[in-house]
C-alpha cells in the first residue's frame, strides 16, 4: 500500500496507489489541480476572513495546506485535515512542491507539516496552525465549525462509502452558516448525496482535463 512517486505534466510531484489504481492529482498537473479547485473556487471563494477554520478530508502530500498557507497571508488560519494512510516521511521529504512553490521557508513550513505530531495543534508559520488527525472520515467528528471544506478523499468509484449522504449530512453539521466545500469531483450521484445533505450545489468549470467540479454551500 506504499504510494509511489510520480512527476505530473505540469512537473510537480503525485503520488499513486497501485493498490487502488489511482493517483492521488489529477495527472495534467498536481499543482494546477489543487490552486483550481481549492484555492480559486475555495479559498478565493470565502475571501480574507480574519479568522478562518479549514477542513480537509484527506491530507495526503500536504499540497492543499502548504497552498493555502502561501495563498491567504492575512487570516489567521486554524487548518484541520484527516488522514486514514500518513505518507511514509520519506516520501514526503521527496516531493517537490516546496521547490516549485518557494524558498528555504516554504521548504521548512513543509516539512514541519509532515512531521508535526498528530491530533495536536501545531504553528507552522505566524498565522498558519495545523491539527492533522490520523482518523477514518467515517468516524470523525468535531465541534469546530468550518468555514470551508476541501473534500479530496480518492475518487466516488474507489471510495464510495466516502462519498454518502451521510457523510455529506456530518459534514454540513459541522460546518459554519455560508461556509463552501469544493470537490474535484462532478458525479451525479455526488451532487444528489449533498443535496440530499442540505448544500446548495453549483457545477462550476473543472481544472484543466475535467470539464466540471462542484461547489457547495451551507446557506
Ligand atoms: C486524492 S488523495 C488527496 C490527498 C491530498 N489532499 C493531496 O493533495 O495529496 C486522497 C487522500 O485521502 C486519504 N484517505 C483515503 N481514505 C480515507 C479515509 N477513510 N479517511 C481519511 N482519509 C482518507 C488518502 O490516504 C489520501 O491521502
Amino acid at each position: 500500500m506504499r504510494p509511489e512517486l510520480r512527476i505530473s505534466e505540469d512537473g510537480s510531484s503525485t503520488l499513486y496507489r497501485a493498490d487502488l489504481d489511482e493517483h492521488y492529482h489529477s495527472f495534467h498537473g498536481a499543482i494546477q489541480e489543487s490552486k483550481h479547485v481549492f484555492i480559486e473556487a475555495g479559498l478565493k471563494k470565502v475571501g480574507s476572513k480574519s479568522v478562518l477554520n479549514i477542513l480537509e478530508i484527506g491530507f495526503g502530500t500536504g499540497l492543499n495546506a502548504l497552498l493555502t498557507m502561501i495563498h491567504q497571508p492575512d487570516s489567521l488560519i486554524h487548518y484541520h485535515t484527516l488522514e486514514k494512510y500518513p505518507v511514509p516521511e520519506d516520501l514526503a521529504a521527496a516531493i517537490n512542491y516546496p521547490q516549485l512553490l518557494g524558498g528555504d521557508e516554504v521548504l521548512r513550513c513543509f516539512s514541519a507539516m509532515h512531521t508535526s505530531a498528530w491530533g495536536t495543534e501545531v504553528e507552522i508559520l505566524n498565522h498558519f496552525f495545523l491539527t492533522k488527525f490520523q482518523v477514518d472520515l467515517c468516524d470523525f467528528n468535531s465541534k469546530t465549525k468550518y468555514d470551508l471544506v476541501y473534500f479530496d478523499a480518492f475518487a466516488p468509484d474507489k471510495q464510495p462509502e466516502l462519498w454518502t449522504d451521510q457523510i455529506f449530512k456530518n459534514i454540513f453539521a459541522m460546518m459554519a452558516k455560508g461556509g463552501f466545500l469544493t470537490t474535484y469531483s462532478a458525479k451525479g450521484s455526488v451532487r444528489r448525496a449533498m443535496q440530499n445533505a442540505g448544500f446548495v450545489v453549483e457545477r462550476i468549470p473543472g481544472p484543466p482535463g475535467k470539464r466540471e467540479m462542484l461547489r457547495a454551500c451551507r446557506e
